[in-house]
């Protein structure tokens, strides 16, 4: 990063919002033209996160996306919106092996990737640990539980977590841990909307959801599945455009136009010749 980069708003801000009861709108973004139009609308945050491995590189699943990945794209959203404030996903086993790496990833995506913050899965021990170390870097950490998806090897899949008693409160109380750990919001995917509530009204950080219910203090959703430009939505996700649709239109009409040789007609030609010369 070159520019010099002036963020509107700290960490501190979303604390004031939940504090004062107004609720967070957060998006996904993966490069810098749907960064742009992010920066321009209402949202108050983006999330690099890695479902870009799923929704922009066509993996199966999160696991395979590297922190090369997470730096190229951060990059890009950076650039696209220069004034927001950025969370970078920590990718699989990028925060897993030891401390001394995690501080390297996390600081990665801060100085290479200009992100303001950096997003880990998990309400471990280990993981209370590794957000330490990256605090103790001056680095600001989003913590992440319930259907966290680096996770669905162990999980079976993704599926709802915190639905049995002794399940509900050890998420309760790992967002307990994770906010007396330094995390300065919690991300919680993938719960009944009782515990979602119970989080929120619980701790002092804001808790984003997504598929966490109505009563948390903002949401959460990867972009591509809100505008209607994605093959799989999860069934929490409300769709407010059809983007593929408007796209794959779009391009049959311009198909047609060009073999109908109504495209280009006098307006898109470059350069017309200056008889005169
Ligand atoms: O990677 C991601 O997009 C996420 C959100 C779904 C919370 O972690």
């Amino acid at each position: 990063m070159n520019e010099t980069v002036i963020n509107k708003y700290t960490s501190n801000h979303f604390k004031k919002m939940k504090s004062e009861g107004k609720k967070i709108c957060m998006v996904t973004a993966y490069d810098y033209a749907m960064a742009r139009c992010v920066q321009t609308s209402d949202i108050d945050l983006i999330l690099v996160g890695d479902s870009l491995g799923m929704v922009v590189l066509g993996y199966e699943n999160t696991l395979s996306v590297t922190i090369e990945d997470m730096i190229h794209h951060t990059t890009a959203v950076r650039r696209g919106a220069p004034n927001s404030f950025i969370i970078s996903d920590m990718p699989y086993m990028s925060y897993h092996l030891n401390l001394e790496q995690t501080k390297i990833n996390a600081a990665k995506l801060i100085v290479e990737g200009g992100a303001d913050a950096v997003k880990l899965e998990g309400g471990s021990e280990s993981r209370l640990a590794a957000i330490s170390a990256i605090l103790d870097c001056q680095i600001p950490v989003c913590a992440h539980i319930g259907l966290t998806p680096q996770s669905i090897r162990i999980f079976g899949g993704y599926k709802v977590q915190g639905k049995t008693p002794q399940a509900y409160s050890r998420l309760l109380k790992q967002a307990v841990a994770l906010e007396e750990t330094g995390a300065f919001m919690l991300v919680l995917e993938g719960v009944p909307e009782a515990l979602g509530k119970d989080i929120a009204n619980t701790l002092n950080i804001p808790v984003i959801g997504i598929g966490a219910g109505r009563f948390v203090d903002g949401q959460v959703l990867v972009i591509n599945d809100l505008l209607g430009y994605s093959d799989i939505v999860p069934k929490f996700v409300k769709i407010y455009a059809s983007l593929d649709k408007v796209i794959v239109d779009a391009l049959n009409q311009y198909c047609a136009e060009v073999r109908e040789k109504v495209f280009p007609d006098e307006n898109n030609v470059y350069y017309p010749i200056n008889k005169e010369e």
